[in-house]
Protein backbone atom coordinates (compact mmCIF):
# COMPACT_ATOMS: atom_id res chain seq x y z
CA UNK A 1 0.00 0.00 0.00
CA UNK A 2 1.50 3.11 -0.82
CA UNK A 3 2.06 5.67 2.32
CA UNK A 4 2.60 9.38 2.32
CA UNK A 5 4.15 10.81 5.20
CA UNK A 6 3.06 14.20 6.45
CA UNK A 7 5.18 16.10 8.40
CA UNK A 8 3.88 18.97 10.05
CA UNK A 9 6.29 21.06 12.22
CA UNK A 10 3.75 22.88 14.66
CA UNK A 11 6.28 25.15 15.60
CA UNK A 12 7.09 26.08 12.13
CA UNK A 13 5.79 29.51 10.51
CA UNK A 14 3.61 29.46 7.66
CA UNK A 15 6.16 30.55 4.49
CA UNK A 16 3.44 33.41 4.17
CA UNK A 17 3.75 35.35 7.61
CA UNK A 18 2.65 38.88 6.89
CA UNK A 19 0.63 39.96 10.12
CA UNK A 20 -2.41 41.51 8.54
CA UNK A 21 -5.60 41.36 10.27
CA UNK A 22 -7.48 38.55 8.64
CA UNK A 23 -4.51 36.07 8.33
CA UNK A 24 -4.39 36.75 12.22
CA UNK A 25 -8.21 36.38 12.59
CA UNK A 26 -7.35 32.64 10.67
CA UNK A 27 -4.86 31.90 13.56
CA UNK A 28 -7.37 32.54 16.33
CA UNK A 29 -10.51 30.57 14.69
CA UNK A 30 -7.76 27.59 13.22
CA UNK A 31 -6.20 27.29 16.92
CA UNK A 32 -10.03 27.31 18.55
CA UNK A 33 -11.03 24.42 15.47
CA UNK A 34 -8.06 22.54 17.11
CA UNK A 35 -9.28 22.69 20.20
CA UNK A 36 -12.27 21.37 19.76
CA UNK A 37 -11.52 18.92 17.06
CA UNK A 38 -13.47 15.61 18.05
CA UNK A 39 -12.36 11.99 17.41
CA UNK A 40 -15.11 10.40 15.19
CA UNK A 41 -16.34 7.12 16.57
CA UNK A 42 -15.66 5.35 13.76
CA UNK A 43 -12.23 6.06 14.49
CA UNK A 44 -12.53 4.83 18.09
CA UNK A 45 -14.34 1.95 17.29
CA UNK A 46 -11.60 1.19 14.58
CA UNK A 47 -8.93 1.50 17.63
CA UNK A 48 -11.06 -0.93 20.07
CA UNK A 49 -11.44 -3.45 17.52
CA UNK A 50 -8.28 -3.04 15.24
CA UNK A 51 -5.18 -1.91 16.74
CA UNK A 52 -5.83 -3.48 20.20
CA UNK A 53 -3.04 -4.29 21.71
CA UNK A 54 -4.40 -5.10 25.10
CA UNK A 55 -5.58 -8.87 25.96
CA UNK A 56 -9.77 -9.60 25.86
CA UNK A 57 -10.45 -11.90 28.87
CA UNK A 58 -12.58 -10.30 31.02
CA UNK A 59 -16.22 -11.52 30.77
CA UNK A 60 -19.62 -10.55 32.27
CA UNK A 61 -19.18 -11.97 35.56
CA UNK A 62 -15.28 -10.76 36.29
CA UNK A 63 -16.98 -7.51 35.37
CA UNK A 64 -19.08 -7.42 37.90
CA UNK A 65 -16.54 -8.53 40.49
CA UNK A 66 -14.09 -5.34 39.34
CA UNK A 67 -16.94 -3.32 39.78
CA UNK A 68 -17.99 -4.61 43.46
CA UNK A 69 -14.11 -4.26 43.69
CA UNK A 70 -14.12 -0.96 43.07
CA UNK A 71 -16.98 0.29 44.84
CA UNK A 72 -17.38 -0.90 48.46
CA UNK A 73 -14.49 -0.43 50.61
CA UNK A 74 -13.85 3.20 52.28
CA UNK A 75 -18.13 4.12 51.70
CA UNK A 76 -19.25 1.52 53.78
CA UNK A 77 -16.21 0.70 56.38
CA UNK A 78 -15.18 3.97 57.74
CA UNK A 79 -17.42 6.96 56.50
CA UNK A 80 -21.09 5.28 57.03
CA UNK A 81 -20.90 5.71 60.70
CA UNK A 82 -19.05 9.38 60.51
CA UNK A 83 -22.46 10.07 57.97
CA UNK A 84 -24.76 8.59 60.77
CA UNK A 85 -23.31 10.52 63.88
CA UNK A 86 -22.17 13.81 62.89
CA UNK A 87 -24.65 14.51 60.20
CA UNK A 88 -27.92 11.78 59.20
CA UNK A 89 -28.18 10.01 62.49
CA UNK A 90 -30.44 6.68 61.51
CA UNK A 91 -31.48 8.71 58.17
CA UNK A 92 -28.28 7.60 56.61
CA UNK A 93 -30.03 4.87 54.93
CA UNK A 94 -31.67 7.61 53.28
CA UNK A 95 -28.91 9.55 52.46
CA UNK A 96 -26.99 6.13 51.39
CA UNK A 97 -30.31 5.30 49.13
CA UNK A 98 -30.14 9.12 47.90
CA UNK A 99 -26.18 8.66 46.66
CA UNK A 100 -26.95 5.21 45.01
CA UNK A 101 -29.44 7.62 43.31
CA UNK A 102 -26.91 9.84 41.48
CA UNK A 103 -24.46 7.52 40.93
CA UNK A 104 -27.30 4.92 39.31
CA UNK A 105 -27.85 7.55 36.88
CA UNK A 106 -24.27 8.16 36.02
CA UNK A 107 -24.18 4.07 35.76
CA UNK A 108 -26.69 4.65 32.93
CA UNK A 109 -25.10 7.49 31.31
CA UNK A 110 -21.62 5.12 31.35
CA UNK A 111 -23.21 2.15 30.24
CA UNK A 112 -24.67 3.65 27.01
CA UNK A 113 -21.63 5.32 26.38
CA UNK A 114 -19.30 2.39 27.64
CA UNK A 115 -21.32 0.18 24.68
CA UNK A 116 -21.24 2.67 21.87
CA UNK A 117 -17.39 2.99 22.25
CA UNK A 118 -16.33 0.76 24.10
CA UNK A 119 -12.44 1.68 24.82
CA UNK A 120 -10.33 2.22 27.62
CA UNK A 121 -10.26 6.17 27.99
CA UNK A 122 -13.68 5.82 29.65
CA UNK A 123 -14.70 9.03 30.58
CA UNK A 124 -11.84 10.71 28.81
CA UNK A 125 -12.74 8.84 25.08
CA UNK A 126 -16.55 9.74 25.50
CA UNK A 127 -15.33 13.46 25.55
CA UNK A 128 -12.76 13.24 22.98
CA UNK A 129 -16.13 11.97 20.45
CA UNK A 130 -18.75 14.63 21.65
CA UNK A 131 -16.67 17.44 22.67
CA UNK A 132 -13.43 17.59 21.40
CA UNK A 133 -10.43 17.27 22.54
CA UNK A 134 -9.89 20.46 24.73
CA UNK A 135 -12.50 18.97 26.82
CA UNK A 136 -11.61 15.32 26.52
CA UNK A 137 -7.65 16.65 28.16
CA UNK A 138 -9.54 17.99 30.35
CA UNK A 139 -11.67 15.18 31.63
CA UNK A 140 -8.58 12.85 31.60
CA UNK A 141 -6.62 15.27 33.46
CA UNK A 142 -9.29 15.53 36.03
CA UNK A 143 -9.68 11.10 36.07
CA UNK A 144 -6.72 11.48 37.81
CA UNK A 145 -8.28 12.91 40.70
CA UNK A 146 -11.13 10.25 40.78
CA UNK A 147 -8.63 7.24 40.01
CA UNK A 148 -5.10 7.76 41.35
CA UNK A 149 -6.05 10.21 44.31
CA UNK A 150 -8.83 7.50 45.43
CA UNK A 151 -6.52 4.84 45.15
CA UNK A 152 -4.35 7.09 47.39
CA UNK A 153 -7.37 7.95 49.78
CA UNK A 154 -8.25 4.47 50.26
CA UNK A 155 -4.69 3.11 50.60
CA UNK A 156 -4.72 5.62 53.73
CA UNK A 157 -7.79 4.06 54.91
CA UNK A 158 -6.54 0.50 54.24
CA UNK A 159 -3.09 1.65 56.83
CA UNK A 160 -5.29 2.74 59.51
CA UNK A 161 -7.60 -0.78 59.40
CA UNK A 162 -4.52 -2.46 59.52
CA UNK A 163 -2.84 -0.73 62.35
CA UNK A 164 -6.02 -0.85 64.01
CA UNK A 165 -6.23 -4.71 63.40
CA UNK A 166 -2.65 -5.49 64.37
CA UNK A 167 -3.23 -3.43 67.47
CA UNK A 168 -6.39 -5.36 68.43
CA UNK A 169 -4.56 -8.66 68.19
CA UNK A 170 -1.29 -7.98 69.43
CA UNK A 171 -2.41 -4.97 71.85
CA UNK A 172 0.64 -3.37 71.30
CA UNK A 173 0.52 -0.02 70.07
CA UNK A 174 2.06 0.21 66.45
CA UNK A 175 4.86 3.39 66.00
CA UNK A 176 2.66 6.25 64.76
CA UNK A 177 5.16 8.71 63.43
CA UNK A 178 5.83 6.09 60.34
CA UNK A 179 1.99 5.40 60.09
CA UNK A 180 0.61 8.57 59.73
CA UNK A 181 0.12 11.69 57.12
CA UNK A 182 3.54 14.32 57.89
CA UNK A 183 0.98 16.97 56.94
CA UNK A 184 -2.78 17.96 57.74
CA UNK A 185 -5.22 20.67 56.73
CA UNK A 186 -5.92 22.85 59.30
CA UNK A 187 -9.69 24.52 59.22
CA UNK A 188 -9.32 27.56 61.39
CA UNK A 189 -5.78 29.30 59.39
CA UNK A 190 -6.69 27.40 56.15
CA UNK A 191 -3.22 26.22 55.95
CA UNK A 192 -1.08 22.90 55.88
CA UNK A 193 1.02 22.05 59.05
CA UNK A 194 3.34 19.63 59.57
CA UNK A 195 1.87 16.97 62.16
CA UNK A 196 5.15 15.98 63.71
CA UNK A 197 5.07 12.24 61.39
CA UNK A 198 7.08 10.94 58.53
CA UNK A 199 5.38 9.43 56.65
CA UNK A 200 2.50 6.79 56.38
CA UNK A 201 4.49 3.27 55.80
CA UNK A 202 1.30 1.08 55.32
CA UNK A 203 0.26 2.95 52.52
CA UNK A 204 3.27 3.03 50.60
CA UNK A 205 3.72 -0.93 50.99
CA UNK A 206 -0.09 -1.73 49.68
CA UNK A 207 0.39 0.55 46.57
CA UNK A 208 3.83 -1.01 45.82
CA UNK A 209 2.11 -4.54 46.25
CA UNK A 210 -0.58 -3.89 44.09
CA UNK A 211 1.38 -2.07 41.55
CA UNK A 212 3.07 -5.13 41.44
CA UNK A 213 0.19 -7.38 41.15
CA UNK A 214 -0.87 -4.83 38.12
CA UNK A 215 2.18 -5.51 36.51
CA UNK A 216 2.04 -9.32 36.00
CA UNK A 217 -1.06 -9.03 34.06
CA UNK A 218 -5.21 -8.18 33.34
CA UNK A 219 -6.12 -11.71 34.14
CA UNK A 220 -4.03 -12.41 37.25
CA UNK A 221 -5.32 -9.09 38.69
CA UNK A 222 -8.89 -10.07 38.23
CA UNK A 223 -8.46 -13.10 39.63
CA UNK A 224 -6.49 -11.80 42.72
CA UNK A 225 -9.79 -9.14 42.64
CA UNK A 226 -12.30 -11.97 42.23
CA UNK A 227 -11.34 -13.63 45.56
CA UNK A 228 -11.15 -10.78 47.41
CA UNK A 229 -14.29 -9.35 46.70
CA UNK A 230 -15.95 -13.03 47.55
CA UNK A 231 -14.24 -12.42 50.94
CA UNK A 232 -16.02 -8.62 51.72
CA UNK A 233 -19.32 -9.70 50.40
CA UNK A 234 -18.40 -12.58 53.12
CA UNK A 235 -18.07 -10.45 55.77
CA UNK A 236 -20.86 -7.93 54.87
CA UNK A 237 -23.15 -10.98 54.73
CA UNK A 238 -22.04 -12.49 57.65
CA UNK A 239 -22.45 -9.16 59.90
CA UNK A 240 -26.13 -8.38 58.48
CA UNK A 241 -27.17 -11.81 59.47
CA UNK A 242 -25.59 -12.41 62.54
CA UNK A 243 -26.46 -9.18 63.95
CA UNK A 244 -29.90 -7.94 62.03
CA UNK A 245 -31.70 -9.65 65.37
CA UNK A 246 -30.11 -7.53 67.77
CA UNK A 247 -31.65 -4.35 66.68
CA UNK A 248 -33.90 -2.01 69.13
CA UNK A 249 -36.75 -0.09 67.40
CA UNK A 250 -35.59 2.65 69.70
CA UNK A 251 -32.47 3.46 68.33
CA UNK A 252 -34.31 4.04 64.64
CA UNK A 253 -36.17 6.87 66.50
CA UNK A 254 -36.07 9.57 66.13
CA UNK A 255 -35.40 8.54 62.50
CA UNK A 256 -34.43 12.73 61.47
CA UNK A 257 -33.24 13.55 64.39
CA UNK A 258 -34.10 16.95 65.12
CA UNK A 259 -31.81 19.98 63.71
CA UNK A 260 -29.26 21.35 66.02
CA UNK A 261 -28.48 24.90 64.30
CA UNK A 262 -26.76 24.10 61.49
CA UNK A 263 -27.34 23.11 58.61
CA UNK A 264 -25.35 19.74 58.44
CA UNK A 265 -26.53 18.80 61.72
CA UNK A 266 -29.09 16.44 61.75
CA UNK A 267 -32.36 16.99 60.32
CA UNK A 268 -33.56 16.46 56.62
CA UNK A 269 -30.84 18.67 55.40
CA UNK A 270 -28.45 16.54 57.67
CA UNK A 271 -29.99 13.78 55.84
CA UNK A 272 -28.85 15.96 52.51
CA UNK A 273 -25.32 16.37 53.72
CA UNK A 274 -25.00 12.43 54.57
CA UNK A 275 -25.51 11.55 51.22
CA UNK A 276 -22.55 13.95 49.71
CA UNK A 277 -20.50 12.33 52.37
CA UNK A 278 -21.00 8.66 51.61
CA UNK A 279 -21.49 9.36 47.45
CA UNK A 280 -17.85 8.06 47.97
CA UNK A 281 -19.29 4.79 48.86
CA UNK A 282 -20.28 4.20 45.12
CA UNK A 283 -17.24 5.75 43.09
CA UNK A 284 -15.44 2.73 41.15
CA UNK A 285 -18.67 1.52 39.26
CA UNK A 286 -17.11 3.28 36.25
CA UNK A 287 -13.51 1.99 36.71
CA UNK A 288 -15.30 -1.20 34.53
CA UNK A 289 -15.57 0.98 31.84
CA UNK A 290 -11.74 1.81 31.69
CA UNK A 291 -11.11 -2.45 30.80
CA UNK A 292 -12.94 -1.86 27.89
CA UNK A 293 -10.42 -3.51 25.65
CA UNK A 294 -10.12 -6.58 27.81
CA UNK A 295 -13.55 -7.74 27.75
CA UNK A 296 -15.01 -9.64 25.39
CA UNK A 297 -18.08 -8.79 24.37
CA UNK A 298 -18.10 -5.44 25.40
CA UNK A 299 -21.23 -4.02 24.26
CA UNK A 300 -23.19 -6.59 25.94
CA UNK A 301 -20.70 -7.17 29.36
CA UNK A 302 -20.25 -3.74 30.17
CA UNK A 303 -23.69 -2.76 31.13
CA UNK A 304 -23.83 -5.59 32.77
CA UNK A 305 -20.63 -5.21 34.76
CA UNK A 306 -21.66 -0.93 35.60
CA UNK A 307 -24.83 -1.36 36.45
CA UNK A 308 -25.04 -4.77 38.15
CA UNK A 309 -22.09 -4.10 40.61
CA UNK A 310 -24.15 -0.61 41.23
CA UNK A 311 -27.18 -2.54 42.52
CA UNK A 312 -25.55 -5.47 44.33
CA UNK A 313 -23.11 -3.18 45.94
CA UNK A 314 -26.58 -0.58 46.94
CA UNK A 315 -28.52 -3.70 48.19
CA UNK A 316 -25.49 -4.40 51.07
CA UNK A 317 -24.62 -0.72 51.72
CA UNK A 318 -28.74 -0.48 52.60
CA UNK A 319 -29.11 -3.68 54.38
CA UNK A 320 -25.30 -2.99 56.29
CA UNK A 321 -26.62 0.43 57.44
CA UNK A 322 -29.88 -0.45 58.22
CA UNK A 323 -28.57 -3.13 60.67
CA UNK A 324 -25.63 -0.84 61.84
CA UNK A 325 -28.32 2.15 63.19
CA UNK A 326 -30.65 0.05 64.54
CA UNK A 327 -28.06 -2.25 67.05
CA UNK A 328 -26.50 0.78 68.85
CA UNK A 329 -27.32 4.42 69.32
CA UNK A 330 -25.96 6.40 65.83
CA UNK A 331 -23.99 8.77 68.42
CA UNK A 332 -21.66 6.03 69.22
CA UNK A 333 -20.99 5.39 65.57
CA UNK A 334 -18.50 8.43 65.42
CA UNK A 335 -15.14 5.78 64.79
CA UNK A 336 -12.63 4.59 62.19
CA UNK A 337 -14.10 1.17 62.40
CA UNK A 338 -18.16 2.06 62.73
CA UNK A 339 -19.26 -1.83 62.27
CA UNK A 340 -16.84 -3.29 65.05
CA UNK A 341 -18.20 -0.18 66.95
CA UNK A 342 -21.70 -1.77 66.45
CA UNK A 343 -21.13 -4.97 67.05
CA UNK A 344 -20.03 -3.90 70.60
CA UNK A 345 -24.19 -3.62 70.91
CA UNK A 346 -24.63 -7.40 70.25
CA UNK A 347 -23.39 -10.37 72.38
CA UNK A 348 -20.97 -11.26 69.95
CA UNK A 349 -17.36 -11.64 71.44
CA UNK A 350 -14.00 -10.44 69.85
CA UNK A 351 -14.09 -12.25 67.07
CA UNK A 352 -16.88 -11.10 64.85
CA UNK A 353 -14.75 -7.46 64.82
CA UNK A 354 -11.48 -9.12 64.24
CA UNK A 355 -13.88 -10.86 61.07
CA UNK A 356 -15.30 -7.76 60.10
CA UNK A 357 -11.69 -5.85 60.02
CA UNK A 358 -10.02 -8.67 57.93
CA UNK A 359 -13.13 -8.05 55.46
CA UNK A 360 -12.65 -4.50 55.87
CA UNK A 361 -8.97 -4.95 54.67
CA UNK A 362 -9.85 -6.97 51.51
CA UNK A 363 -12.32 -4.67 50.83
CA UNK A 364 -10.16 -2.04 50.65
CA UNK A 365 -7.22 -3.41 48.94
CA UNK A 366 -9.57 -4.17 46.21
CA UNK A 367 -10.83 -0.93 46.05
CA UNK A 368 -7.15 -0.12 45.81
CA UNK A 369 -6.28 -2.04 43.37
CA UNK A 370 -9.10 -1.13 40.96
CA UNK A 371 -8.84 2.33 41.14
CA UNK A 372 -4.49 2.00 39.96
CA UNK A 373 -5.78 -0.63 37.11
CA UNK A 374 -8.62 2.24 36.04
CA UNK A 375 -5.53 5.02 36.27
CA UNK A 376 -3.27 3.12 34.25
CA UNK A 377 -6.05 2.46 31.45
CA UNK A 378 -6.74 6.14 30.96
CA UNK A 379 -3.26 7.20 30.85
CA UNK A 380 -3.06 4.53 28.27
CA UNK A 381 -5.36 5.91 25.89
CA UNK A 382 -4.02 9.60 26.29
CA UNK A 383 -0.99 8.34 25.24
CA UNK A 384 -2.43 6.57 22.44
CA UNK A 385 -3.42 9.88 21.05
CA UNK A 386 -0.45 11.79 21.69
CA UNK A 387 -1.58 13.80 24.42
CA UNK A 388 1.28 12.17 27.10
CA UNK A 389 4.07 10.86 26.11
CA UNK A 390 3.89 7.73 24.37
CA UNK A 391 6.08 5.79 27.29
CA UNK A 392 2.56 5.75 28.84
CA UNK A 393 1.42 3.24 25.94
CA UNK A 394 4.13 0.98 26.45
CA UNK A 395 2.45 -2.41 26.43
CA UNK A 396 4.57 -5.02 27.79
CA UNK A 397 4.82 -7.98 25.07
CA UNK A 398 4.21 -11.26 27.30
CA UNK A 399 2.06 -9.23 29.88
CA UNK A 400 0.13 -6.95 27.73
CA UNK A 401 0.18 -4.70 30.21
CA UNK A 402 0.65 -1.26 30.25
CA UNK A 403 3.70 -1.48 32.37
CA UNK A 404 5.83 2.18 32.25
CA UNK A 405 2.27 3.69 32.97
CA UNK A 406 1.55 0.94 35.78
CA UNK A 407 5.23 1.91 37.51
CA UNK A 408 5.41 5.62 36.96
CA UNK A 409 1.27 5.55 38.48
CA UNK A 410 2.23 3.30 41.18
CA UNK A 411 5.43 5.99 42.56
CA UNK A 412 2.95 8.72 42.40
CA UNK A 413 0.11 7.36 43.93
CA UNK A 414 2.27 5.92 47.08
CA UNK A 415 4.18 9.37 47.31
CA UNK A 416 0.52 10.73 47.80
CA UNK A 417 -0.26 8.30 49.97
CA UNK A 418 2.47 8.56 52.28
CA UNK A 419 1.95 12.37 52.52
CA UNK A 420 -1.46 13.34 52.21
CA UNK A 421 -4.73 12.90 54.96
CA UNK A 422 -7.37 10.92 53.63
CA UNK A 423 -10.19 13.64 54.17
CA UNK A 424 -8.33 15.54 51.78
CA UNK A 425 -7.62 12.96 49.35
CA UNK A 426 -11.34 11.67 49.73
CA UNK A 427 -12.93 15.00 49.01
CA UNK A 428 -10.50 15.66 45.64
CA UNK A 429 -11.79 12.41 44.96
CA UNK A 430 -15.50 12.93 44.82
CA UNK A 431 -14.86 16.28 43.23
CA UNK A 432 -12.95 14.72 40.20
CA UNK A 433 -15.41 11.92 39.90
CA UNK A 434 -18.58 14.37 40.06
CA UNK A 435 -16.96 16.65 36.94
CA UNK A 436 -16.40 12.84 34.95
CA UNK A 437 -19.96 12.18 35.82
CA UNK A 438 -21.73 15.35 34.53
CA UNK A 439 -19.13 15.34 31.45
CA UNK A 440 -20.60 11.49 30.68
CA UNK A 441 -24.22 13.10 31.28
CA UNK A 442 -23.38 15.79 28.50
CA UNK A 443 -22.10 13.37 26.58
CA UNK A 444 -25.03 11.06 26.23
CA UNK A 445 -27.45 13.96 25.31
CA UNK A 446 -24.49 15.28 22.18
CA UNK A 447 -24.22 11.81 21.52
CA UNK A 448 -28.14 11.19 21.25
CA UNK A 449 -28.27 14.14 18.20
CA UNK A 450 -25.32 14.05 16.48
CA UNK A 451 -24.70 9.91 16.15
CA UNK A 452 -28.46 8.87 16.47
CA UNK A 453 -27.61 5.82 13.85
CA UNK A 454 -24.45 4.20 15.81
CA UNK A 455 -25.84 1.15 17.76
CA UNK A 456 -25.57 0.70 21.26
CA UNK A 457 -25.65 -2.18 23.44
CA UNK A 458 -27.75 -0.13 26.09
CA UNK A 459 -29.88 2.89 25.80
CA UNK A 460 -30.70 5.35 29.08
CA UNK A 461 -34.41 4.56 29.53
CA UNK A 462 -36.75 7.49 28.73
CA UNK A 463 -34.51 9.13 26.48
CA UNK A 464 -32.10 11.96 26.37
CA UNK A 465 -33.71 14.86 28.41
CA UNK A 466 -34.91 12.94 31.77
CA UNK A 467 -32.03 10.87 33.22
CA UNK A 468 -28.62 12.18 31.85
CA UNK A 469 -30.49 15.70 32.03
CA UNK A 470 -31.60 15.18 36.11
CA UNK A 471 -28.22 13.37 36.61
CA UNK A 472 -26.00 16.24 35.26
CA UNK A 473 -27.96 18.74 37.36
CA UNK A 474 -27.68 16.04 40.69
CA UNK A 475 -23.83 16.35 39.86
CA UNK A 476 -23.46 20.17 39.55
CA UNK A 477 -25.59 20.12 43.21
CA UNK A 478 -23.46 18.48 44.73
CA UNK A 479 -20.32 20.20 43.33
CA UNK A 480 -21.66 23.50 44.94
CA UNK A 481 -22.08 21.83 48.22
CA UNK A 482 -18.05 20.71 48.52
CA UNK A 483 -16.09 23.03 50.41
CA UNK A 484 -14.28 26.33 49.19
CA UNK A 485 -11.02 25.05 49.71
CA UNK A 486 -12.08 21.84 47.71
CA UNK A 487 -12.77 24.09 44.75
CA UNK A 488 -9.52 25.58 45.02
CA UNK A 489 -7.65 22.74 44.94
CA UNK A 490 -9.91 21.36 42.05
CA UNK A 491 -8.71 25.06 40.15
CA UNK A 492 -5.05 24.40 41.30
CA UNK A 493 -5.14 21.19 40.15
CA UNK A 494 -6.69 22.21 36.77
CA UNK A 495 -4.24 24.95 36.11
CA UNK A 496 -1.27 22.34 36.61
CA UNK A 497 -3.41 20.48 33.35
CA UNK A 498 -3.64 23.66 30.97
CA UNK A 499 0.45 24.01 31.48
CA UNK A 500 1.12 20.08 30.31
CA UNK A 501 -1.59 20.32 27.77
CA UNK A 502 -0.48 23.53 26.20
CA UNK A 503 3.19 22.43 26.38
CA UNK A 504 2.98 19.11 25.31
CA UNK A 505 -0.68 17.55 24.14
CA UNK A 506 -1.42 20.47 21.89
CA UNK A 507 1.60 19.91 20.39
CA UNK A 508 1.26 15.69 19.68
CA UNK A 509 -2.18 15.01 19.50
CA UNK A 510 -2.19 12.28 16.56
CA UNK A 511 -5.58 13.37 15.60
CA UNK A 512 -4.35 16.56 14.55
CA UNK A 513 -0.77 15.60 13.52
CA UNK A 514 -0.86 12.56 12.35
CA UNK A 515 2.65 11.25 12.15
CA UNK A 516 2.14 8.54 9.09
CA UNK A 517 -1.22 8.40 7.68
CA UNK A 518 -2.44 6.20 4.98
CA UNK A 519 -3.81 8.31 2.58
CA UNK A 520 -7.34 6.13 2.03
CA UNK A 521 -7.49 6.10 6.05
CA UNK A 522 -6.77 10.16 6.00
CA UNK A 523 -9.71 10.64 3.62
CA UNK A 524 -12.12 7.99 5.14
CA UNK A 525 -11.47 10.46 8.26
CA UNK A 526 -12.00 13.46 6.89
CA UNK A 527 -15.20 12.13 5.06
CA UNK A 528 -16.90 10.89 8.12
CA UNK A 529 -17.45 13.73 9.97
CA UNK A 530 -17.77 16.88 7.58
CA UNK A 531 -18.05 19.10 10.36
CA UNK A 532 -14.02 18.37 11.43
CA UNK A 533 -12.37 19.52 8.80
CA UNK A 534 -8.29 19.25 9.26
CA UNK A 535 -6.30 22.57 10.24
CA UNK A 536 -5.26 24.78 6.34
CA UNK A 537 -1.84 23.28 6.77
CA UNK A 538 -2.61 19.74 6.83
CA UNK A 539 -4.36 19.61 3.47
CA UNK A 540 -1.65 21.94 2.52
CA UNK A 541 1.07 19.99 3.01
CA UNK A 542 -1.10 16.73 1.87
CA UNK A 543 -1.15 18.18 -1.27
CA UNK A 544 2.22 19.04 -1.66
CA UNK A 545 3.92 15.64 -0.37
CA UNK A 546 4.99 13.45 -2.77
CA UNK A 547 4.18 9.58 -2.42
CA UNK A 548 6.99 7.55 -0.98
N1 LIG B 1 -16.23 3.54 46.61
C1 LIG B 1 -14.91 3.39 47.05
C2 LIG B 1 -14.82 3.35 48.52
O1 LIG B 1 -15.81 3.48 49.18
C3 LIG B 1 -14.02 4.47 46.49
O2 LIG B 1 -13.74 3.13 49.03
Amino acid sequence: MVRQKFVINPLEKPADSSCDIRESSGHVKSFFTRLIKRKTVTQLQAEAEGQNELKRTLGSFQLLALGIGGIIGTGIFVLSGEAAAKYAGPSVIVSFIIAAFVAGLAAFSYAEMASMVPISGSAYSYTYATMGEYLAWIIGWDLILEYLLAAATVAVGWSGYIVHFIETVSRHNATKWIVDAPVAWSEESNVFYATGKVINLPAIAIVIALTLLLLTGIGESAKVNLVIVVIKIAVILLFIFACCGYTHRSNYTPFFPPNEGSFNKYGVSGMFHGATVVFFAYIGFDSVTTTAQETKNPQRTLPIGIIGSLIISTILYIAVCAVMVGIVPYKTLDSPNPISEAIKGTPHGIWLPIIIDLGAIAGLTSVTLVSLLGQTRIFYAMAHDGLLPPIFAKVHSRTKTPWVSTIIIGIVCSIFAAIFPLGILGEMTSIGTLVAFFLVHVAVIIMRFTHKEVPRGFRVPFGPWIIPVIGALLCLLLMITSSKETGIRLAVWMGIGQIIYFSYGYWHSKLRYPPQVDESVAMDNLAVDSEEKAPPEYVEQRADTPSN
